[in-house]
């Protein structure tokens, strides 16, 4: 969120900017006024937003075009006032002042602005009428709000809007010409549903939208107020609450409901407490916390950080299987971030299934394939296919099939998972392998396996970790923190779609 807010005031002259100020200062109406007031900056602690707010006023008469433009450029979002009995005013505001607003600022960052009607306490009808229309052909113009420096009505009310418009801005989260969240506003969302989503079953029971409430918040709803937000959804939308518990249509439903009711702060408040920055990318300092290791010093995880690593493998551990005698493969069961092709080395006709739902679901698709040679304890017998299992992963640019037994007195060997979780979590890694073996270009040896790459996602899990340990935080209250940090790994983990040998002889 920014750390100072610079708002500017244009518009025609006589309009009343300066009085809009003064009075806000002053809290009475000022009889004279100077052209321009002078830039005041207003402390943080009496700003609604606990922001310093810096208001600056134009006078024709007193400024050139070139110190206008200047300020133009500098503003973080412009109030265009005009006079709710001035007609001119207003026709201004569209063939003036939004073209010139748009030529003196950066085409990608948007200044938000925001329509002022002052000296409403002239007339007895309003302008919104005329102004509505010109709010929806204008998605920069953020709101509109009519006043009067005379009557003090709507001063304060202007301010926070303007203040409002920067620090919560609608436009990266919404769409007006739509009326919808923006793909990017519910893709974060939906993030943070999955993250609250203790239990993982699609679901947030009031345990998890309490849990959700606080850790945004610092509150926990009141169960009249939980009843009351479910309601509002259950009205609205059928599918939105399932088993007395917000789905996740529920949870997006409720912020466009937000958004759309002027309450994007909301929405906001949410969005940077899972670490999100205003052009809704995660913040660096979120994703990689800076950890200080003193020379002499090594790490490792202490006692609760195992518990929680465990207990969030636990809650995302579901290594799906397809059966063998589908008709097809659904979406939702092609959107993994692997796939493993198994079959027995024992049984002749098993890599010939492999082969071909890899041929019919995989050959074309960005999803990264491995195939697994199981029962590898067994003698190995040669497959009936028109090629090895070998020669079929290298036309095909996968790695060798990966030889994998449980039938050992050692235990089954882990190393498959580690490369299963690498390539899901760097589909394109296989093509910057660093195999020196020179018998295959796309292989994860062991090489790539003790490469830099890898042993940097583990000094990042690591180090994330490890800052909790040493700052001695509870783990409880850091959970989202820790589960967001670590949720690449833990996400690549459970998305593998695991392919059944066939067992049975056809
Ligand atoms: P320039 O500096 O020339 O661009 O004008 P401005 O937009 O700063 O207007 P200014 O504040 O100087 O006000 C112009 C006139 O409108 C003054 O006579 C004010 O007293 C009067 N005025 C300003 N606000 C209001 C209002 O809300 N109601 C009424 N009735 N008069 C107002
Ligand atoms: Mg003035």
């Amino acid at each position: 969120m920014r750390k100072d807010v610079r708002i500017l005031l244009v518009g025609e002259p006589k309009v009343g900017k300066t009085s809009l100020i003064m009075s806000l200062v002053s809290e009475e109406f000022p009889d004279v006024v100077p052209y321009r007031a002078e830039e005041i900056t207003i402390p943080a602690d009496v700003t609604p937003e606990r922001v310093p707010t810096h208001i600056v006023d134009y006078s024709e008469a007193e400024q050139t075009d070139e110190q206008l433009f200047q300020e133009i450029s500098k503003a973080n979002v412009i109030c265009i006032v005009y006079s709710v009995n001035n007609k001119k005013s207003i026709e201004k505001v569209t063939s003036h002042w939004i073209p010139l607003i748009t030529e003196n600022t950066d085409k990608d960052s948007r200044v938000p602005l925001i329509l002022v009607g002052n000296k409403s306490d002239l007339v007895e009808h309003s302008s919104m009428e005329t102004i509505l229309p010109i709010m929806n052909q204008y998605s920069e113009i953020e709101t509109c709000v009519e006043c009067s420096a005379k009557n003090l009505k709507n001063i304060s009310e202007l301010f926070y809007y303007a203040q409002k418009a920067v620090l919560h801005p609608t436009g990266p989260l919404y769409c007006p010409e739509k009326k919808d969240m923006k793909p990017l506003c519910v893709k974060a969302l939906t993030r943070i549903f999955k993250v609250s989503d203790l239990d993982n079953d699609g679901i947030l029971n009031d345990n998890e939208l309490n849990f959700f409430q606080r850790t945004c918040f610092n509150t926990p709803l009141e169960p009249q107020a939980l009843e009351d937000v479910k309601n509002v959804v259950r009205k609205n939308l059928s599918d939105g609450v399932c088993d007395n518990g917000l789905t996740l249509k529920g949870f997006l439903f409720l912020h466009t409901l937000f958004i759309q009711r002027g309450r994007h702060e909301t929405t906001w408040t949410v969005l940077r407490r899972f670490g999100y920055d205003d052009d809704l990318e995660l913040n660096q300092d979120y994703l990689f916390p800076p950890l200080k290791v003193p020379p002499g010093c090594t790490t490792e995880l202490n006692h609760n950080a195992y518990l929680f690593l465990q207990s969030i493998f636990d809650k995302h551990d579901k290594l799906h299987e397809v059966f063998p005698d589908f008709d097809y493969l659904s979406d939702a069961d092609l959107a993994c971030d692997i796939v493993c092709l198994v079959y027995d080395v024992s049984n002749p006709y098993s890599f010939e299934y492999c082969a071909k739902v890899f041929k019919q679901y995989f050959m074309d698709s960005k999803t990264p394939c491995m195939m697994i040679a199981a029962k590898s304890d067994l003698p190995e017998i040669k497959q009936m296919y028109g090629c090895s299992p070998l020669e079929f992963c290298r036309r095909h640019k996968m790695p060798p099939p990966q030889s994998f037994t449980c039938n050992t007195a050692a235990g089954p060997n882990r190393d498959i998972y580690i490369k299963l979780t690498t390539m899901a979590m760097y589909p394109h890694a296989r093509l910057r392998c660093m195999c020196t073996c020179n018998r295959c270009t796309f292989c994860l040896c062991q090489n790539f396996l003790n490469s830099e790459l890898l042993q940097t996602v583990r000094a990042k899990l690591y180090a994330v970790v490890l800052r909790r340990h040493v700052s001695q935080a509870d783990l409880k209250s850091s959970t989202f923190w820790l589960r967001a940090s670590v949720g690449a790994t833990v996400f690549a983990v459970l998305g593998f779609a695991m392919y059944r040998v066939l067992l049975k002889p056809r």
